[in-house]
């Protein structure tokens, strides 16, 4: 017994040892000093504490860079043009990059180790993105697994976007979750009203951001965002037609888009396809009808692919890419606007290029 008990101690001693000097040797070999962050040619400089990736780096001076998964190279939205201090090119950032980005050692900020001096480019107007401490205003089921998430900005307060962008969201620490995640939703709240985001989060299982929202954030709490992001918003000068598609919580932007149509009294003719598997998934139908009253070119088709026993549904019924090829008839004068899970969204690009939409006349935002 005592034999045993000695090994025991031993083993962990030495265990001990090892963790000290692996920490040790991890801060001494992670210690890069202070470092010189130059953006668009002496535009903006900063000095500042090597070690991070170049996306916090960033994000600390305030300087936001699109991200929608968090840091994780699964977006591929944070891409940054690295004039000099990079190493080369990760192999988790390749299927994001095209053959030229590479050439031009486009990065994804979120896989770039700030060791030393850099020398960067971006786009001017993502100085202009702004961080917002809000306030949870509402917290509304819409269905089983969605909520509309009302946040208030403070007051005095104003945030400026397009209709279809998204915005950053921070969660903190909740239940056994310990780190902080960021990740993007779509605004869909109008342009108009400036003081308020709205956003609407499907539960995902096991999701971080959206097990944050669902189960411990409250009406009163106070939310981080940052924003306005993206490219997904109303072309529309040379379209008659928007044609519309969503499917579960990719009717955010779309909202979003109608209300802002709607109240700007543009004159395109709407028609937006919403499908669901059975009505328990279904939402936001009475104020689609409210706002086919009050635009009358605005038409509402929801679309149940799978009604449940019970669901006494007299609508649309079928996959949304057999509702919308029943549905359109051509491509001309018509653009498309579409949101949701990949595997719909390119089921449905594939139903709009046969009816001959032109890749250049389809918008869409994938997540
Ligand atoms: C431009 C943009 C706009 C977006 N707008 C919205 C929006 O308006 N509303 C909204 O609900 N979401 C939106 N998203 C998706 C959102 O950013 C998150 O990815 C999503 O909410 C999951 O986050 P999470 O932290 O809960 O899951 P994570 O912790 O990131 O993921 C947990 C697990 O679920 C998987 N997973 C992640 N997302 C999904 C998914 N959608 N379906 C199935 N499995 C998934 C992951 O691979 C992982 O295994 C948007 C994304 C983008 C890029
Ligand atoms: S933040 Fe998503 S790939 Fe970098």
């Amino acid at each position: 017994m005592a034999e045993i008990l000695q090994t025991i101690g031993s083993v962990t001693g030495i265990s001990l040892v090892l963790a000290v000097i692996i920490s040790l040797a991890e801060k001494w070999l992670n210690n890069y000093g202070q470092v010189n962050i130059d953006i668009n040619r002496g535009g903006r400089t900063f000095t500042t504490e090597g070690g991070r990736s170049l996306l916090s780096t960033l994000s600390e001076q305030k300087i936001f860079i699109p991200s929608a998964c968090g840091g994780k190279a699964t977006c591929g939205l944070c891409k940054v043009q690295v004039l000099s201090g990079s190493g080369v090119i990760l192999p988790t950032e390749i299927p994001y990059l095209t053959a030229q980005e590479q050439k031009d050692n486009v990065r994804l900020s979120c896989q770039v180790k700030v060791k030393n001096d850099m020398a960067i480019l971006i786009p001017e107007e993502l100085f202009n993105i702004k961080e917002f401490v809000g306030t949870v205003e509402e917290l509304r089921d819409e269905t089983h697994d969605i909520k509309l998430l009302r946040i208030r900005l403070p007051e005095g307060e104003t945030v400026k976007f397009k209709a279809g962008q998204f915005m950053q969201f921070y969660t903190k620490p909740y239940g056994k979750v310990k780190e902080t995640v960021f990740r993007a939703y779509s605004i869909a709240s109008p342009p108009s009203d400036n003081t308020h985001i709205d956003l609407i989060v499907r539960l995902v299982p096991g999701g971080l951001a959206t097990g944050y929202v669902h189960q411990a954030l409250q009406v009163g709490d106070e939310v981080r965002l940052s924003g306005p992001y993206g490219d997904f918003y109303l072309r529309g000068e040379n379209a008659d037609e928007l044609i519309m598609i969503a499917g579960g919580s990719g009717l955010a932007p779309i909202r979003s888009l109608i209300y802002d149509i709607t109240e700007k009294g543009l004159d395109h003719k709407i028609r937006f396809f919403f499908g669901a598997v059975a009505r328990r998934d279904l939402y936001a139908l009475e104020e689609m009808a409210q706002l086919e009253k009050q635009n009358p070119n605005f038409t509402f088709i929801p679309a149940l692919s799978n009604p449940a026993d019970g669901d006494e549904w007299e609508g649309e019924t079928g996959r949304i890419t057999d509702v919308v090829a029943r549905h359109l008839d051509g491509a001309e004068g018509k653009e498309a606007y579409l949101c949701g899970s990949p595997g719909m969204l390119d089921a449905c690009i594939a139903v709009l290029n046969s009816k001959g939409f032109s890749d250049d006349s389809i918008f869409y935002d994938k997540f």
